[in-house]
């Protein structure tokens, strides 16, 4: 993603008001390429029968803290938080999947129907350190699936994660897996992490200290390059894991091995948000370099109760769409509607080439319509950056006769044809239709 030349006039302009650092415009080139991501999540989401769900952007700060986890770096130091005007602790979401689950408890839908699957998309926030792939409003695509613990979930969303890659045409990115234990195992893992911290204090961060202290998980995610020596080397979950969370890792593997799902295991891969339990993946973009997680996501199965629902499972995963733009072919979403442009050249002609710009944009074609009062080929350069594929011309010559002329500017060729001026919408589509020869 090139950054565009700034206007000169803003740079020598010191009152000049810029965008917030790590928050970014998406242009018409990138919104186009995204909204391709779109349709093709609810296409592919759509046959796993997930639909979509809109979420506040804003919620309590609480229900961050009791999900995500209050010594998470997310939570502890990237939170856009405000007091609201009477006095709660509000934040811009940094991710959606407690929102999700906040909705599918307060809107009835647990009783109604337990098993719900949703996805969504939207922007996030995270006071990170801005850098390339990474931005302090982002977008994510993702997915929740409620109230089954079966392995066919994991499986079912992992082949639908896949597909929906394929469908986009990502390239060089590779699925990682692993189980993160659960409320059995897990405290045993907490145990043999502190240990291995508490004989290295020397070499840890100060803010690993205190990791150890509260939630020795975290010292994994550390960024500091001495914590990251030490944990190179620690324990790793996979090899605590009870029966229970071994049997369900082997059943997914099983059914992701059936169904050729390619991936590999990942016995580092913990995630940096508390509320993991057993199965926990990443999709890594290989040409992405330092921010190479393309998406991600897992079992949460103690969340729902966390935030005062029933004792029901959940899983899911969300991808960051900035990443995922970086990663699909440039070609994806470079189409662009066959465009007509109309070019009225005398000031008389603006009233036929309104009209006439209505009803093809009544037909279902895209439109420009320049002002009058140019020559032919400034107007046929302005046509050209609209991009547009055929022209309507209205000289003094064409309004006399009550005919446009038509001129084909895909092959640079006269192909002129004169077209009544007030001819019907359908006959207007159809010989522009046809000039583009099946392309439109
Ligand atoms: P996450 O791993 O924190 O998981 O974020 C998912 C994806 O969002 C990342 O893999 C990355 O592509 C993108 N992302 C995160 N932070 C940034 C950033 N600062 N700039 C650009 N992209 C970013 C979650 O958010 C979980 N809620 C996923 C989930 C859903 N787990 C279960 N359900």
């Amino acid at each position: 993603m090139l950054k565009p030349a700034v206007h000169p006039a803003l740079m020598s302009n010191p009152d000049t008001i810029t965008a917030v650092k790590g928050f970014r415009d998406v242009l018409p080139d990138e919104t186009r390429r995204w909204r391709l991501l779109d349709e093709a999540a609810a296409r592919v989401f759509g046959r796993y029968g997930f639909e979509e769900i809109g979420l506040p952007i804003v919620e309590r700060t609480e229900l961050f803290a009791r999900s995500i986890g209050d010594t998470t770096d997310i939570v502890e130091k990237e939170m856009y938080s405000f007091a609201d005007r009477d006095g709660t602790s509000l934040t811009l979401r940094p991710e959606a999947t407690a929102g999700v689950v906040r909705a599918y408890l307060e809107s009835g839908l647990a009783q109604r129907d337990p098993t719900a699957r949703l996805y969504y998309r939207g922007p996030m926030f995270r006071r990170e350190r801005p850098q390339r792939g990474r931005y302090r409003q982002f977008h994510q695509i993702g997915v929740e699936a409620f109230g089954r613990e079966d392995p066919l979930v994991d499986a079912e969303l992992l082949v639908m994660l896949t597909r929906y890659l394929d469908d986009v045409g990502a390239r060089d990115t590779r699925l990682e897996l692993n189980s993160v234990g659960d409320a059995v195992c897990r405290p045993v893992y907490r145990e043999r992490l502190r240990a291995f911290g508490t004989a290295r204090l020397a070499e840890l961060c100060p803010d690993c200290h205190r990791r150890l202290e509260r939630n020795p998980l975290r010292i994994l995610d550390c960024k500091v390059e001495s914590c990251r020596r030490v944990v190179a080397s620690a324990p790793v979950v996979l090899d605590s894991l009870c029966d229970g969370c071994r049997a369900h890792l082997d059943a997914v593997r099983a059914l992701l091995e059936q169904e050729s799902v390619p991936y590999t295991m990942n016995p580092r891969l913990v995630r940096g948000l508390d509320y993991y339990t057993r199965t926990a993946f990443e999709v890594v973009g290989a040409t992405l370099g330092a921010q190479n997680a393309v998406g991600g996501g897992g079992r949460y199965d103690g969340l729902v109760a966390a935030l005062g629902g029933p004792d029901v499972s959940g899983i899911g995963f969300a991808l960051g769409v900035e990443r995922l733009a970086m990663v699909v072919p440039a070609e994806v979403g470079a189409e662009i509607p066959p465009a007509v442009a109309v070019l009225p050249l005398a000031p008389e002609a603006v009233g036929p080439a309104f009209g006439l710009a209505t009803r093809l944009r009544d037909a279902g074609l895209s439109v420009a319509l320049e002002p009058a009062g140019r020559s032919v080929k400034a107007l046929l350069r302005a046509a050209d950056r609209r991009r547009a594929r055929v022209a309507f011309i209205l000289g003094e010559d064409e309004l006399r006769a009550g005919r446009a002329t038509i001129r084909d500017l895909v092959r640079h060729e006269d192909r002129r044809q004169a077209l009544a001026l007030d001819a019907p919408s359908a006959v207007l589509a159809e010989t522009v239709r046809s000039m583009l020869g099946g392309d439109a």
